[in-house]
């Protein structure tokens, strides 16, 4: 298949783009701004890598031949950072729904199949949550056709990537309805691996993703902190179990076309002070450093962390009945195997600049 990636060089096109090169038989087209993540890929005679901001002028008449020649479009550019929903709104909301409109267009125009990662988020906040029972699990659970999308008040921007994600499945749905866009939308729930965000103050400044941030305290000997308590609930799929959904889906297009599919994996659900917990016994179980175990975790206000307009999404707990019946998939890979993966990664990638004790016990290190 000829197959271009959009965002190929990040978290998820990074293992995307392994994965169908070690499949063979792809003729491939990444276009990213970024080739730090896939640096072991760039001599494959397999792939074509373009570089540069795709809604420039120039470089998107360049991909919108490659679209017209491709048979598939994997969309994964996107800001997704819960840090910037509230304080880059506009950005937010451009990258998400604004500057992606025209590719949504090309791919309808050629008949190009799109495969497009969404979110979760675009559920919102539960229907529990409002009427404060979990005891129901039809207030919580997430089916992709039925469950309602509730997003909080304008005020709170946290909503902006949500509602922008939420906004491109009805454009993407209402290409297919009226032009006949040949289109799967993928719903990720938290993807954990290697090459995930950054650590900040290592990789770069900012504010990542719960596990780079309770990773980089960990590493740095500060506090791990949990955002109002940490109650919030999120189910872990690694993102090998994810990547093996994308590629059933890629070859299934008859049945994955015109679907929307949950990607997680239920029986990883934790609440963000499991996860620090789990964290510190993974970090203890990679390093042999028991003090990791009684490593400091300390609350804060979500104002505090990320500034106004904040607002969580309570509990993800996907049903992902549609994904094992249609595609045959199920996620296997355990919590506690995805963080060492995860953990031991960062640690050999940071070898020598942490503040603490991190020799790797060489068995669990498996990156
Ligand atoms: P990521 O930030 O690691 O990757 C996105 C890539 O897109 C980056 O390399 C970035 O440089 C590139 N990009 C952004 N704008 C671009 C532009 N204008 N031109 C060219 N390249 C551009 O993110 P990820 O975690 O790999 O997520 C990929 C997609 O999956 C996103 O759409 C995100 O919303 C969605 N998603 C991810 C998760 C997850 O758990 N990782 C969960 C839900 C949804
Ligand atoms: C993320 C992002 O929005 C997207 O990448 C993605 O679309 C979505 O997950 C998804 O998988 O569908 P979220 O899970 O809220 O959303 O992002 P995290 O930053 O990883 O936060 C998870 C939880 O940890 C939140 O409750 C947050 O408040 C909390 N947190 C975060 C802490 O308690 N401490 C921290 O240091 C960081």
């Amino acid at each position: 298949m000829k197959i271009v990636i959009i965002g190929c060089g990040g978290f998820i096109g990074s293992h995307l783009l392994e994965a169908l090169i070690a499949k063979g038989g792809h003729e491939l087209v990444g276009w990213d701004i970024c080739f730090e993540k896939i640096t072991h890929l760039q001599d494959e005679p397999s792939l074509k890598l373009r570089y540069g901001d795709i809604y420039e002028q120039d470089n998107f008449k360049k991909l919108r031949s490659d679209i017209d020649r491709a048979d598939v479009v994997f969309n994964l550019a996107a800001i997704c950072n819960p840090a910037e929903y509230n304080t880059r709104p506009l950005d937010v909301i451009r990258s998400n729904f604004i500057n992606p409109y025209p590719v949504f267009e090309a791919c309808a125009v050629s008949g190009t199949w799109m495969i497009h990662t969404s979110t979760s988020e675009v559920y919102g906040r539960t229907l529990s949550s409002y009427v404060n029972d979990y005891s129901d699990s039809s207030l919580y659970e997430l089916r992709e056709d039925e469950t309602p999308l509730i997003m909080g008040p304008i005020h709170n921007q946290r909503w902006t990537y949500a509602s922008a994600k939420q906004l491109q499945e009805r454009l993407i749905y209402a290409f297919g309805d009226e032009y006949g866009l040949p289109y799967t939308i993928i719903r990720p729930l938290n993807f954990f691996g290697p090459r995930m965000d950054y650590l900040p103050g290592r990789d770069r400044e900012g504010t990542p993703r719960v596990l780079a941030c309770f990773l980089g305290a960990l590493l740095d000997n500060k506090p791990m902190q949990l955002v109002d308590g940490g109650h919030a609930r999120r189910t872990i799929t690694s993102i090998h179990d994810a990547i093996n959904a994308f590629l059933k889906i890629l070859e299934l297009p008859h049945v994955a076309q015109t679907q929307i599919f949950n990607i997680g994996n239920r029986n990883n659900e934790v609440s963000m002070l499991e996860l620090a917990e789990e964290m510190r016994q993974s970090y203890y179980r990679i390093t042999g450093d028991k003090q990791s175990l009684e490593h400091p975790i300390v609350e804060v206000s979500s104002e505090e962390f990320y500034g106004k307009g904040y607002e969580d999404c309570d509990r993800r707990m996907p049903n992902v009945s549609k994904a094992e019946h249609l595609l045959d998939w199920k996620a296997a890979i355990p919590l506690k195997d995805i963080l060492d993966e995860t953990i031991a990664y960062y640690i050999k990638k940071h070898q020598n600049a942490c503040k603490r004790k991190q020799t790797i016990k060489k068995e669990l290190y498996v990156c």
